[in-house]
């Protein structure tokens, strides 16, 4: 299964390692790592909850002008890795689940898991990062004072500090809350230096 998994990681660095909008590489290898941690801890198939955490972004209509294209080359890639059609399927589902995040809970553990693995991923200090990354790359501000701006800032409201409460799994809880205190304590000095002048 291993090598396996090293196809998985070299076709999807083909894919994300010229990313700059905080949706690269690194960003799907610390997804598969943190989703295969968690799977530690819950009754789920180690193999297709770290695939698709490798995976999950594939397909991702904010980062792929054709995605449909591109699930149907991920999907042959997956068949030419020779899995069976219940590990491509499995897999399939634990992407969607994670692609259906608005209001809708994921159907499956695996799902739950990488949605978790991808959410930790968007707080704390790399969460910080990667907000204004990927700020940069659509034109937000990084802040303003008038509050109907989407800036960078504000998504830290619409969303960032809200994800510690939606974690699945216990373990994503446990490790959510230290990270939802890095963001406030940033989000704390980042108005002090902004109202300094
Ligand atoms: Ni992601």
């Amino acid at each position: 299964m291993n090598s396996k998994l090293q196809q998985i990681e070299a076709y999807v660095f083909d894919l994300f390692h010229q990313d700059s909008s905080g949706h690269d590489f690194h960003h799907m290898k610390r997804v598969a790592n943190m989703a295969k941690k968690i799977a530690e801890t819950e009754k789920a198939n180690p193999f297709v909850v770290e695939a698709a955490g490798w995976l999950h972004d594939i397909g991702d209509k904010k980062l792929f002008s054709n995605p449909e294209a591109e699930k149907q080359k991920l999907h042959q890639f997956l068949v030419s890795l020779e899995l069976s059609e219940q590990l491509i399927h499995e897999i399939d589902m634990a992407i969607r689940d994670v692609s259906f995040s608005k209001g809708r809970q994921p159907e499956t553990i695996e799902g739950k898991i990488v949605q978790d693995a991808d959410r930790m991923d968007a707080i704390g200090a790399i969460g910080i990062a990667r907000t204004f990354a990927y700020g940069g790359s659509i034109g937000s501000l990084i802040h303003s004072d008038d509050e109907t701006k989407g800036t960078s800032v504000q998504h830290f409201y619409d969303k960032l500090l809200l994800l510690k409460d939606l974690m699945h799994t216990s373990t994503a809880k446990s490790i959510a809350g230290q990270r939802h205190r890095v963001m406030q304590s940033f989000l704390d000095q980042f108005y002090d230096e902004w109202n300094t002048y």
